[in-house]
């Protein structure tokens, strides 16, 4: 994890936020490469989710909402950890976290002093909206993006003429204050999900809980993660969040371990039911297909954090490799393995020489290729060295322009993965890149 983490801060992926005043725990930036990596990603769930399932909604909604919304979901009675306190160093522990023995006697795990007893931790952040700080005035941040879709789902079914079974699907900021933030941006305060909720007729959860199981697997299958670093987790009676009837986990192999990415969850009709109870609102769906039947829609949740992909796929991408291209038997490369859709750059441009008109024509082919793709000119330092900058950034393809190139118009294209370099008509570059991402399998 810390060769990541000093990869993503010296390449520009990540970098602690408010660093200059010391850092900001549980907040993170993403620097140039890290928001591309991050749209990539999000835009690869947005394509699964919307543009190839007919049947699902997009949707944007407001990180504040009305402080009933939280007491509906249950999030103001249940999303609470249990925390205890060392009264000798300060230090704070989430009780479930610690050694069993720690915690039955009471011991500090850093410095053996007495530790508090377990209180219960409300994560979501709070404060006040307008001049008064009254309870009136009570707003939280989102601890979660799903409750914008279940307030929103009559104006969907509305507006969309959607019928059941249906989903909907919403990317955006999360807020939770937790009180381990260790593992880079594994664990964050602020975060982004990738939240989609179906709706479905009671009846019918199970199978569609099954289905969307499958689907979320295969999606990670798409995205050429290693499927052997994957893994299904089934929440125990105790691990279950108060709305569920069932949950597994996607877990990923993290250098520190197995850990949760992705959870999909039968949410059952405890969210529309409590959000009926406490607007007053009629949450019921009406099956006009089907004598007018009411029902409230059981939910399906598949949400996966979004930042917690972006650790992932760098995790997953991340290869030392020994080479020789330099002549040195022992000479490692560290190269980024991003499947081409994710990559953060696809294409690097690199004229051999800066001088003799060399420059200027590798300028031109990036200028064409732009339309196409999200490029990167470097003309400094030497081949060798720009090749490995570009591996590191996982750019998966480099064109270098050389003296040749003047002459009869051909390039080389050079492939991250396998590092072989052919020649051709640079008037063929898009479409062999082009041919190259659709036929893209990952190597190593
Ligand atoms: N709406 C259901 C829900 O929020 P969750 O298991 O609490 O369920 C879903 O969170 C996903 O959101 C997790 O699998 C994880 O990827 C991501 N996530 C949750 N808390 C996070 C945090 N503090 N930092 C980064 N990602 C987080």
């Amino acid at each position: 994890m810390e060769k990541i983490t000093s990869l993503a801060k010296r390449r520009g992926f990540v970098f602690q936020s408010s660093e200059i005043y010391g850092g900001q725990n549980g907040a993170w930036d993403y620097g140039p490469l890290g928001i591309e990596l991050k749209n990539r990603i999000a835009g690869a769930w947005w394509k699964e989710m919307t543009q190839l399932h007919d049947d699902i909604a997009g949707l944007d909604a407001a990180i504040l909402m009305h402080p009933r919304t939280w007491e509906a979901s249950g999030h103001v009675e249940n999303f609470t950890d249990p925390l205890v306190d060392c009264k000798k160093c300060k230090s704070r522990f989430r009780a479930d976290m610690i050694p069993e023995e720690n915690l039955t006697a009471k011991k500090c795990p850093d410095c053996g002093g007495e530790l508090t007893d377990t209180r219960k931790f409300n994560l979501m952040f709070k404060s006040h909206i307008g001049p008064a700080e009254d309870t009136a005035s009570v707003i939280y941040l989102r601890p979660e993006t799903a409750q914008g879709i279940y307030v929103n789902y009559k104006n969907i079914i509305q507006s969309n003429r959607m019928k059941i079974p249906f989903g909907i699907a919403q990317i955006g900021k999360a807020f939770r204050n937790e009180i381990v933030t260790k593992n880079f941006i594994f664990r964050t305060c602020e975060f982004e999900q990738m939240e989609m909720q179906y709706f479905v007729k009671p009846g019918t959860d199970e199978e569609w809980f099954n289905e969307w199981r499958k689907r979320r697997w295969a999606y990670y299958e798409k995205l050429g993660v290693k499927m052997d670093h994957l893994r299904w987790h089934q929440h125990g009676a105790d691990e279950l969040a108060h709305y569920a009837k069932d949950a597994y986990d996607i877990q990923y192999l993290f250098p520190m371990g197995w850990r949760e990415l992705e959870g999909v969850h039968n949410r059952t009709d405890y969210d529309l039911g409590r959000h009926s109870q406490f607007s007053g609102k009629d949450m019921q769906y009406i099956d006009q297909d089907n004598n007018n039947e009411r029902y409230i829609p059981y939910i399906i949740e598949t949400s996966a954090g979004l930042t917690r992909n972006v650790l992932m796929i760098l995790c997953d991408a991340y290869d030392e490799e020994k080479v020789a291209d330099k002549g040195d038997a022992d000479d490692i490369r560290t190269v980024l393995r991003f499947h081409p859709n994710l990559a953060p750059v696809t294409v690097a441009v690199l004229p051999l020489m800066k001088k003799d008109g060399l420059a200027e024509l590798a300028q031109g082919i990036r200028a064409e290729l732009k339309e196409d793709y999200a490029t990167d000119y470097d003309q400094s330092g030497a081949i060798g060295r720009r090749y490995r900058r570009q591996d590191e950034a996982g750019t998966p393809f480099c064109v270098t322009v050389d003296y040749q190139s003047k002459e009869d118009g051909t390039v080389t294209l050079r492939f991250r993965d396998s590092m072989e370099q052919i020649r051709i008509p640079k008037a063929e570059l898009a479409a062999r890149i082009k041919q190259e991402i659709k036929g893209y399998k990952r190597i190593k």
